[in-house]
């Protein structure tokens, strides 16, 4: 199963990955890395893990349609099975996931459908929730919308701040990002 991975950040989730794949553990072929601006610490360290990189900068279009249409473009030329938005922070058109079969994964730092938006640890905190989590799921062109494929609790603990417990939500979707891989990749047919 080849994946071509999409990031917006650091890319601590796309680093649990490309571990999973050099140990052994994930059998998936990470065709590329891309990147929706430059200087992102997950392309960093993509390349340094000798993978293939490119950035689609979302400021370098005039409209969004253009940059969507580059960047479906660029995706399409590694020939995925799946892409993978793992924390790339900008919705794609719909004509974005059917060029992709619908194979567009997301994951997400909240319990969907509570909390969707770049805002899902805060707001589940500003709430007052005594339980989040995260999810994997097909996304379509909603923000934080599609079939749920897999979910996991994370319960709030009374000292949290956003980032302690966005810390342990992540040590949670990273693991779940790649079971989900794996399951995939398993029930995928041979090339
Ligand atoms: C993840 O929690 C993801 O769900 C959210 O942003 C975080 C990305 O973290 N959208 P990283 O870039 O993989 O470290």
């Amino acid at each position: 199963m080849r994946i071509v991975v999409l990031v917006s950040g650091t890319g601590s989730n796309l680093q649990a990955v490309i571990d999973a794949v050099k140990a052994g553990e994930l059998d998936v072929e990470i065709a590329a890395v891309g990147a929706d601006r430059e200087g992102t610490y997950g392309v960093e360290r993509s390349s340094e893990a000798g993978l293939e990189t490119f950035v689609v900068n979302f400021n370098s279009f005039p409209t969004r349609t253009e940059w969507d249409e580059a960047l479906t473009a660029r995706v399409a030329s590694y020939s995925p099975d799946v892409v993978v938005s793992s924390g790339f922070m900008r919705i794609v058109s719909a004509e974005f996931i059917e060029t992709f079969n619908g194979r567009y994964l997301n994951t997400h730092p909240a319990l969907l459908p509570a909390f969707p938006g770049a805002h899902g640890v805060r707001d589940a905190m500003a709430y007052g929730v005594k339980v989040t989590g995260c999810t994997v799921h097909w996304a379509d062109a909603g923000v934080d919308t599609g079939p749920i494929i897999a979910q996991e609790a994370v319960a709030v603990e009374d000292a949290d701040t956003e980032e302690s417990l966005h810390e342990r939500i992540k040590v949670v979707e990273r693991r779940l990002l790649v079971s989900t891989l794996a399951a995939l990749a398993a029930a995928a047919p041979p090339n």
